[in-house]
């Protein structure tokens, strides 16, 4: 199939997003503007496993789909005959959810004649930034949720560079694995956040910095001190202070991420800092991060919360950047686990 794609006509794309577990289906104009953006959790389904089945996920998905599908279009008051092209997370994520969105995508751009845009997750997360801001470049992106933990420096408009990344836990996991220890229902970010703000004391966590000059992260180490001192406490037959414990994760992780974070923003000179993720939603990196790029003049943009989570709006803002240069995806393409996001430059 060849599509021809004008530059006068408006870019309607109808974006897929069913990478781990919320099935969401979204109409997005021109990159920035969203017309629907509709999202299901399956959160109530996997939270009685304290974390994500992937192939409860994978069902799920595949029950939700076409409602949504039809829910977003409509929605969105239009047409399948409106639609300029089909954006769909290719990956990274869970295999079997993406496949279910993959499947989808195909079945519409076959049925329709559209073309197709196979799309990166972190590029979405990356450019639900721009649904509420004019990006300027270079920028740098710092990535924090349950899957990934990453800094990204984008010398111009879909041009990503990693510079860093999470060697074990992403900062999204090693909260649920330390509310899990607290006994904290999954998904236990929010709820360490909470005791970690109401708490009136701390304990003194370790920092991993990792070499002076590496952009990663490493959080296991930061995961492994709180449990010791939640058992080392259970062993002397106390009750461990979960606030203070909490307080001190959360100092921890946030000094590490405000502090690599702002290096890189000085040594990549970059005109402004975007923040997204599902982590993006805690209050300590916020107030962190807001402040310190308060004092060192650096614009700092923070999605609103339902484009920080997995959404499907901030597919179709990603894809945007494909339909520009008319980089479509042919037909058979497979869904990729671990997909590369520098290949997926534009
Ligand atoms: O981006 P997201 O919705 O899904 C992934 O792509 O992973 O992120 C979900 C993660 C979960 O680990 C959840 O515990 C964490 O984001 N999270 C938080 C907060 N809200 C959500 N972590 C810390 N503080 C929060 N307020
Ligand atoms: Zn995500």
């Amino acid at each position: 199939m060849t599509f021809i794609q004008s530059d006068e006509k408006d870019s309607i794309i109808l974006a897929i997003e069913t990478s781990c577990d919320e099935t969401s289906v979204a109409v997005v104009r021109n990159g920035r503007e969203v017309l629907s953006n509709m999202v299901s959790s399956q959160i109530d389904v996997h939270q009685r496993f304290g974390g994500v089945v992937p192939e409860i996920a994978s069902r799920k998905h595949v029950e939700t789909i076409t409602v949504m599908i039809e829910q977003a279009v409509e929605q969105a008051g239009i047409t399948m005959q409106d639609v300029s092209a089909i954006a769909v997370t290719q990956g990274p994520g869970l295999i079997g959810a993406l496949l279910v969105g993959n499947v989808a995508a195909k079945s519409l751009a076959m049925a329709f004649d559209i073309p197709l845009i196979g799309t990166h997750h972190i590029a979405g997360h990356i450019y639900a930034n721009q649904l509420v801001a004019e990006l300027q470049y270079p920028c740098m992106a710092l990535v924090v949720s349950g899957g990934h933990t990453e800094l990204v420096y984008l010398e111009a408009e879909g041009k990503f560079q990693l510079i860093g990344r999470t060697r074990d836990d992403a900062v999204g996991e090693a909260y649920d694995k330390v509310a899990r220890a607290i006994g904290l229902p999954y998904p236990g970010g929010p709820h360490v956040d909470r005791l970690a703000t109401e708490a009136t004391e701390t304990v003194d966590l370790p920092r991993s910095w990792l070499e002076p000059d590496s952009y990663d992260f490493s959080f296991s180490g930061l995961k492994s001190a709180v449990l010791n001192v939640i058992n080392q406490t259970r062993m002397r037959g106390e009750e461990p202070k979960y606030g203070a414990i909490a307080h001190g994760f959360q100092q921890s992780v946030v000094d590490v991420l405000v502090g690599k974070s702002m290096r890189a923003v000085k040594q990549y000179n970059v005109k402004q800092l975007l923040l997204c993720g599902g982590v993006a939603a805690n209050r300590g990196l916020r107030e962190a991060l807001t402040k310190q790029c308060e004092d060192e003049g650096v614009p700092l943009i923070i999605p609103p919360f339902e484009y920080c989570t997995d959404n499907a709006a901030m597919i179709g803002a990603a894809a945007y950047l494909k339909w520009k240069h008319g980089q479509f995806t042919e037909l058979d393409f497979t869904a990729h686990p671990q997909f590369s996001l520098e290949q997926w430059s534009v």
